[in-house]
């Protein structure tokens, strides 16, 4: 079974966590891409979907799927997204498409998170992935340099603006033992939007597309 066939896999059995009428989260990247191909097939079965991207929006929008602003919701039962790295405790790395900040928006706006990965993104440690961090633009060098006291190598993601009109700097090299103390750190950094480790709100239920199927975590 290829990437994408289990990409697909995770996509359909997410569907049954769509509930009747009501408004979804829906994140960012090429599983979730299935997901919405997918969505598209039951679409009169939900109100509308609270995007974490551009791209989400105008790919739901396409698919004839209404798009919801999250201010004009209240919290939602559930949200579906994807992630770059997954451990079984269901923390993350996510921002690989650069999204990170309204991914974690919406998560914290949740009741449910349900996760979409395949089995290559599962991880003992978290960190193989370079960890995304939006930053607004003039602080770029300094929260760059607060990086590397923490023992990463920043790279900035290059021609990478975030639909918030900032950017991301990709921190390499990094074990990251301990997630949820590392997530706080650097979100105190002045000039950090967010970072892309969702330990403090991690996933709720972890989809996993295998050779042998879906596992669920
Ligand atoms: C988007 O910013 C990310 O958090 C995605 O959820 C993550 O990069 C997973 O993307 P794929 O589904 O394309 O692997």
């Amino acid at each position: 079974m290829t990437q994408d066939d289990k990409k697909r896999q995770v996509a359909e059995a997410a569907l049954s966590y769509v509930e009747d009428d009501a408004v979804i989260g829906v994140g960012t990247g090429s599983t979730v891409n299935f997901f919405i191909a997918k969505l598209a097939a039951i679409r009169g079965r939900i109100a509308g979907a609270v995007p974490s991207s551009e791209a989400s929006a105008a790919l739901l929008r396409r698919h004839g799927i209404p798009v919801v602003e999250l201010n004009s919701t209240g919290d939602l039962g559930v949200y579906i997204d994807g992630a770059d790295e997954a451990t079984s405790r269901r923390m993350l790395i996510k921002g690989g498409g650069g999204a990170l900040t309204r991914e974690k928006i919406v998560a914290a706006a949740s009741r449910r998170f349900i996760c979409l990965v395949d089995d290559s993104k599962l991880v003992d440690v978290l960190g193989r992935f370079p960890l995304p961090v939006e930053v607004i633009p003039m602080a770029r060098g300094y929260v760059g340099r607060q990086l590397v006291r923490l023992g990463g190598r920043p790279e900035l993601r290059m021609g990478v603006t975030t639909d918030n009109g900032n950017l991301i700097i990709d921190v390499h090299g990094l074990t990251i033992l301990d997630p949820g103390e590392l997530e706080a750190e650097i979100n105190q950094i002045a000039g950090v939007v967010c970072n892309g480790i969702f330990a403090r709100r991690p996933a709720d239920l972890l989809l996993v597309g295998r050779d042998s199927g879906v596992e669920k975590i």
